[in-house]
């Protein structure tokens, strides 16, 4: 039974991977589940809130009781936060969005040429949604995540400073991917504060529980 710390709350949240197209069959992405997120969006639900999710291609199926909104690209991952983010109480970005789109994607799939040579590919950066989230007047309350190989405290601080957040949440990307446990980093205006590892489930539970008591302690 989980306390309703949420309740009467609105909660986005972002998860999946994006994928940008290269053409119909061939796509560059991020590793990433979808777990954490997914997780995440339930252990919201539990808490009382009213959850949308904004996700990317994962094989996970919706939480129970969640809403969900299925985008492939960056570019329609940010159409759909930009839309519903000023209904939202609470922003929460765990997506692996990624950073470029191809600016040169064929609509026919490439075909090998004679000669084997492979493709030049172009790329264009892709709108930073957690920071114009962060930036709106009147917008939610946001909190960022960040999967860093190294240095994770230095880059993770950096972050939530570049992004305009109150709470960054960091992990390192090698330990997280595609495994059940996970070992969270809180970081906020004060320092760094290790969570124990955990499921990700019930890091969710845990880190839902932070976000609805800062939350509320931000609240005039
Ligand atoms: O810049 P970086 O991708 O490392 O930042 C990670 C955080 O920013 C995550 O919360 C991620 O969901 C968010 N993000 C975003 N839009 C981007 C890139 C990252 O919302 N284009």
């Amino acid at each position: 039974f989980q306390p309703k710390v949420l309740a009467g709350k609105r909660v986005l949240v972002t998860a999946g991977p994006t994928m940008e197209r290269i053409d119909p069959v061939r796509v560059i992405s991020n590793r990433s589940s979808g777990k954490t997120g997914y997780a995440i969006a339930q252990a919201a639900f539990e808490a009382g809130a009213d959850v949308l999710m904004v996700s990317g291609p994962t094989a996970l199926p919706p939480p129970y009781g969640v809403k969900r909104i299925d985008v492939e690209s960056a570019r329609q991952m940010h159409q759909a936060v930009m839309a519903q983010a000023h209904r939202a109480d609470i922003f929460i970005s765990v997506a692996a969005v990624a950073d470029w789109h191809v600016v040169n994607a064929s609509d026919d799939k490439l075909k090998k040429t004679p000669d084997n040579a492979p493709p030049s590919l172009e790329f264009a950066p892709n709108p930073d949604i957690l920071a114009e989230v962060a930036g709106l007047a009147d917008g939610p309350w946001c909190v960022g995540f960040a999967a860093e190989t190294s240095n994770l405290h230095e880059h993770a601080q950096a972050k939530r400073e570049r992004k305009g957040v109150p709470l960054l949440v960091g992990n390192l990307a090698q330990e997280v991917m595609h495994v059940d446990d996970t070992s969270l980093v809180l970081f906020d205006e004060h320092g760094a504060y290790a969570m124990p590892t955990l499921s990700k489930k019930d890091a969710a539970r845990e880190l839902v529980r932070v976000i609805a008591q800062r939350h509320a302690a931000s609240q005039p």
